[in-house]
C-alpha cells in the first residue's frame, strides 16, 4: 500500500496507470479520516467488487461552514492508515490542502435544489464544498465505482446529481449505515460525546426505529409520525433541527408516507450535530 507520504495527483495517475491499462476495475472511497467501522464497510464493499481499491483522506475545509467544527475534527492518521492496510486498500490519496486549494483556486460546484434543502439549508455552502472536493477527487482517481455511506443520505443524492449533470461517468454505490449495538449510527463526531450525551444520543436511532415500526403497522400520516419522533428525541434533551419524511429521490416532504420513503433526522446534543436516516417499509 502506498500511503506513507502525501501523494500528488500526478503520483495517483501514475500509480493507477498500469491498472487502467490492464482494464482492472478501480473502486474509490473518499473519506475525511478518523476512520471507523462505517468507513470500513465501504472499503470492504469496494474490495469485494473491484480489483483495485483507492481511499482518500482529506479534511475538506471548503465543506465546513463552522470553523470550530473544522478545528475540532479528529485527526487519527496512523490508526487510519492501519485500518486502510487491514481492509486491503491499495492506495491512499492524502492531498495537502495547498494541493487541493492552491493560491488562485476560484471554482466551485453548486448542486442546485437537492443541495439547498435540509442539511444544505442548515449548513449553507456545505454541499458546494462536498461537491467541489468530490469532483476534484473523482477527476484525479477516475474510478469505475465510488462508494458512499447511506448515513449521509442527502450527500449521496447531491453527488449522484453532480455526476449525472457533469457527465463524470462513475457508478455511485450506496452502502448501508453501520450502527453501534444500541443503534447509534457510527460517526467520527460521536467521539466528542461524553458518556451522558452518548447515552442520550441513541434517542435519534430509537425514534427512527419507532417510526419504522409505526409505519409498518399502518400509520401513514407524515406529520403524526414525525411529531412523535421529535417528541422522543426532545425528551432525551436533544435539540431537533429537523425530522422529515420525504420522497427518497427529491427529498420533497410527504403528507402520506409510502413504502420506500425516507425519514431524515438532524439533532444537536452538547454542541455536536448528529444526522441519521432510514428507508421506511424497507
Ligand atoms: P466522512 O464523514 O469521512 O465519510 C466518508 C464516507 O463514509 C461517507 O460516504 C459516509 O457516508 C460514510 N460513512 C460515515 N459513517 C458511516 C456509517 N456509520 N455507516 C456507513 N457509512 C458511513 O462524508 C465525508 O467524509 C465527506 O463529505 C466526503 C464525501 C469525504 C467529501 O469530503
Amino acid at each position: 500500500m502506498s500511503a506513507i507520504s502525501a501523494l500528488t495527483p500526478a503520483d495517483v495517475t501514475s500509480a493507477l496507470r498500469p491498472h487502467r491499462t490492464a482494464s482492472r476495475r478501480i473502486g474509490f472511497v473518499p473519506t475525511m479520516g478518523a476512520l471507523h467501522d462505517g468507513h470500513r464497510a465501504l472499503f470492504d464493499r469496494a474490495r469485494t467488487e473491484c480489483d483495485v481499491v483507492v481511499a482518500s483522506i482529506f479534511v475538506n475545509p471548503m465543506q465546513f461552514e463552522n470553523p470550530d467544527d473544522l478545528a475540532r475534527y479528529p485527526a487519527t492518521l496512523s490508526a487510519d492508515l492501519e485500518i486502510c492496510a487491514s481492509a486491503g486498500v491499495d492506495l491512499v490519496y492524502r492531498p495537502a490542502a495547498s494541493t487541493m486549494y492552491p493560491v488562485g483556486f476560484d471554482s466551485r460546484v453548486d448542486v442546485g435544489r437537492i443541495g439547498r434543502v435540509l442539511e444544505g439549508r442548515s449548513r449553507a455552502g456545505h454541499y458546494d464544498g462536498v461537491a467541489t472536493v468530490v469532483a476534484k477527487l473523482l477527476n484525479v482517481v477516475r474510478p469505475d465505482r465510488a462508494y458512499f455511506g447511506q448515513k449521509d443520505y442527502q450527500q449521496i443524492l447531491v453527488v449522484a446529481r453532480m455526476v449525472l449533470d457533469l457527465e463524470i461517468g462513475v457508478d455511485i454505490i450506496t452502502v448501508p449505515t453501520v450502527r453501534e449495538t444500541d443503534g447509534l449510527a457510527l460517526s467520527s463526531r460521536n467521539t466528542r460525546l461524553d458518556a451522558n450525551a452518548r447515552a442520550r444520543a441513541v434517542a435519534i436511532s430509537r425514534a427512527i426505529a419507532v417510526t419504522a415500526t409505526r409505519f409498518a403497522h399502518g400509520t401513514t400520516g407524515a406529520r403524526e409520525l414525525s411529531n412523535e419522533a421529535i417528541e422522543t428525541i426532545e425528551a432525551a434533551g436533544l435539540d431537533v433541527d429537523y425530522v422529515t419524511i420525504t420522497d427518497p429521490a427529491t427529498l420533497e416532504p410527504r403528507e402520506t408516507v409510502r413504502a420506500g420513503d425516507v425519514i431524515l433526522v438532524a439533532a444537536t446534543i452538547d454542541g455536536v450535530r448528529l444526522i441519521d436516516n432510514a428507508i421506511l417499509g424497507a
